[in-house]
């Protein structure tokens, strides 16, 4: 039995956790699934965004899922990736489709610092947000992508960054990425500036395995990768620490599609299968991911941002109705 914290938040984040709670209740493995508050409506219902309950929750459970919320974005899931110490945020980007030249790298983000501590402060002239690389921080996360480049059989690490101009802070993030990379002869390394990063993504998607990055860059190229591949109603993401696990797709709550029922709930589901795999459920979520890249590559019950007609439950009910059965 495991016990799982359930946030779907605001917008299509209920939609999405809806689809992907269906096809987890069809998989034979018993889970508690306790729902909790955070987000948008949460704030205008309580207060707060996020709730103590909330995050004693979450710290108390085996995993948590979670949807999007909106414009507290900040005050939810940044904060929550900092309280939870998920320093690693892990975001696969992959072509499902049938298509020639198929991309798949991952971004490993670094998730509880950069420019994202929320440290901002009114001047006399304007405002300064503070930007924190810390060595400790940064090592964790470059051995977290050797580790995981190892892992995976991929033999390139790539860090972006931009040490020419922040000589300081990502001078020193580039630094630790070559002492780390010493440790890992086997692994080529490489290193650009996250402009040209930015480019190369487009130019020449296949040329990357794994890229490691400081926490915003990593967000901005996370949203680029999905463009490659279909958007952001495919990308899944794990949150990972030494003590927790979230797991959320990249997207946020799409204010624009919300309450439609047109919501690609494959980031969501895919998300949930990075969850089965931290808690050691290989088999099932091998089943699941399978069944979603089929479902896919059929071009038939499929939502519309990727050419379909289905709505968001049709194509959850659907994948769950492919499931093998225990
Ligand atoms: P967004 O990710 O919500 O949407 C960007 C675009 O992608 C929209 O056109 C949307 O319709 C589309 N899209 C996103 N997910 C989709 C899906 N599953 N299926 C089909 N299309 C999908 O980002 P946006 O519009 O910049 O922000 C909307 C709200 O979400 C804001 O309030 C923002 O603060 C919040 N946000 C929250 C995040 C989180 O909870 N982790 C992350 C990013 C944004
Ligand atoms: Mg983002």
């Amino acid at each position: 039995m495991y016990n799982i914290t359930v946030i779907p938040g605001d917008g299509i984040g209920k939609e999405v956790m809806d689809a992907t709670i269906t096809i987890l209740r069809k998989t034979g493995i018993k889970f508690n699934f306790t729902y909790a508050k955070a987000g948008d409506d949460c704030k205008k219902e309580t207060g707060t965004a996020l709730p103590e309950e909330t995050i004693t929750l979450i710290k108390e459970s085996d995993a948590c899922l979670f949807g999007a919320v909106g414009e507290t974005a900040a005050d939810v899931i940044v904060k929550l990736r900092r309280e939870l110490d998920t320093y690693v945020n892990v975001r696969p980007i992959k072509t499902i489709q049938n298509v020639e030249n198929p991309i798949d790298f991952t971004i490993i983000r670094e998730n509880t610092e950069g420019l994202y501590i929320g440290e901002e402060q009114i001047t006399t002239d304007g405002a300064i947000a503070t930007r924190r690389i810390t060595k400790k921080a940064s090592k964790r996360i470059c051995e977290y992508a050797f580790e995981y480049a190892k892992k995976l059989g991929k033999n390139k690490v790539t860090a972006a960054h931009k040490a020419n101009v922040l000589k300081v802070t990502d001078g020193l993030f580039k630094e630790i990425f070559y002492e780390t990379a010493s440790q890992y002869p086997t692994i080529e390394t490489e290193d650009y500036y996250i402009d040209a990063t930015a480019m190369y993504l487009i130019t020449n998607p296949t040329d990357f395995q794994v890229i490691v990055t400081t926490n915003l860059y990593g967000d901005i190229l996370s949203d680029e990768g999905a463009g490659l591949v279909g958007g952001l109603g495919m990308i899944p993401s794990a949150n990972i620490g030494e003590n927790n696990g979230l797991f959320e797709p990249v997207h946020g709550s799409a204010p624009d599609i919300a309450g439609k029922q047109i919501a690609n709930p494959t980031a969501m589901i895919l998300s949930a299968c990075m969850m089965l795999n931290y808690l050691e459920e290989y088999e099932t979520a091998k089943n699941i991911e399978e069944i979603v890249i089929k479902t896919i590559q059929e071009e038939k019950i499929i939502t519309p941002d990727i050419n379909g007609t289905a709505s968001t439950q049709e194509m959850a009910e659907y994948i769950a109705s492919q499931l093998r059965k225990n």
